[in-house]
């Protein structure tokens, strides 16, 4: 089978693989690979700045955004061949901290975590992988190819539980949210807090191209203009922040209303250096109850919260998120970004 192959921490070994094709472990399924997403987090560890090769080797099967279709499975495993499924990234250390013991892997505390396709374990984009079914999520088969979009779901899906969790300390009735960022987190950060009910601006630096108009398909309100303007405007309730820029995180953590969360989910660059009223920040933040919350990665209760979400969604705004579509002989084209670029995705069933 071919698989999307890369060293980790050497930069331009992405490749198309031969590898023999997987055997499926004791109660695993046996999973034909339909499409992988491609992230931010992928285009780091292909320009090897993130990514762990399993132990003892070199090579790392990238892809985390998987989709696929159960060719076998063991009887009981609750499974069949032909069900989709996504499977679920992080594994738990193999000693558990206390989190990774009580299933909330996510919440890992010692960083022994494994991630497929990210951290020492070989991910989704082949044409064949096993997963056990207990990291392994059905989908319904009317979500069809948008199925891809369940794990970055499952990250938004997380995020937005911190929030109501964090706010559910007091009262707490958000009427207005903030997304920064128009990527894939972001829009579907924006689609789920319109569901909720709220009241939702998007912030982005592009005035053209998909992203307004996919905001205001939604329903919600985007805006092109300076953070800080728009920002002290709205005084949102809530901010899901998912661009990973540092000037921006400390904008909107200055401009919230009072009893403000901030959930961040953006994985910054490091190094760079910016000018903040430390004072300014704390003194708001005290007076104002706020909350600042960091939010990575998700567990299967997300991704079935994701899947629900989505299955919920409309098809044809789901669909116009997915902007290009690389067949896996082409891969490279899908590490190679684009000014109307929101999600690639790269597809896994079509032969050689
Ligand atoms: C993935 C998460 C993962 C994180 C850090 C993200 O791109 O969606 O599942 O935990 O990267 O490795």
């Amino acid at each position: 089978m071919r698989a999307l192959t890369l060293e980790p921490g050497t930069a331009g070994s992405l490749r198309l693989t031969d590898l023999p094709d997987p055997t499926p472990g004791p109660g695993e399924l046996l999973v034909e690979g339909l499409a992988v997403g491609v992230c931010g987090t992928d285009r780091e560890i292909a320009q090897a700045e993130y990514g762990w090769a399993p132990p003892g080797r070199d090579r790392l099967v990238l892809g985390h955004e998987s989709l696929g279709r159960v060719r076998t499975a063991p009887e009981g495993s609750g499974f069949a061949p032909g069900d989709l499924v996504v499977g679920v990234v992080r594994r738990p250390d193999p000693e558990p901290c206390g989190a990774c013991a009580r299933g909330e892997f996510d919440n890992c505390r010692n960083g022994r975590y494994t991630e497929r396709g990210i951290k020492e374990l070989d991910g989704y984009g082949a044409e064949l992988w096993c997963v056990e079914p207990e990291f392994a999520v059905a989908l319904d088969p009317g979500l069809a190819h948008l199925g891809v979009l369940v794990e970055p779901t499952s990250v938004v899906a997380k995020a937005w539980e911190q929030v109501w969790r964090v706010g559910g300390r007091a009262w707490f009735e958000p009427r207005r949210a903030l997304v920064t960022g128009a990527g894939p987190i972001g829009l579907l950060a924006a689609m789920i807090g319109v569901r909720a009910g709220l009241e939702v601006h998007v912030l982005d630096r592009v005035g053209t191209g998909p992203k307004p108009r996919l905001v205001e398909q939604l329903g919600a309100t985007y805006h092109h203009a300076d953070v800080d303007e728009v920002a002290s405007r709205l005084l949102p309730d809530v901010v899901i922040e998912a661009t990973g820029v540092g000037d921006l995180v400390f904008a909107v953590m200055r401009h919230t209303a009072p009893y403000g969360v901030v959930c961040l989910t953006g994985v910054s660059q490091t190094g760079r250096r910016t000018e903040v009223d430390a004072g300014r920040v704390n003194r708001d933040m005290v007076l104002e109850n706020d909350v600042v919350v960091g939010s990575v990665n998700a567990n299967p209760r997300h991704y079935r919260q994701a899947a629900e979400a989505l299955a919920g969604a409309d098809p044809d705004w789901l669909d116009g998120l997915i902007t290009r579509r690389v067949p896996l002989g082409s891969f490279a084209e899908a590490f190679e970004p684009e000014p109307e670029d929101v999600k690639v995705v790269i597809t896994l069933d079509d032969g050689h």
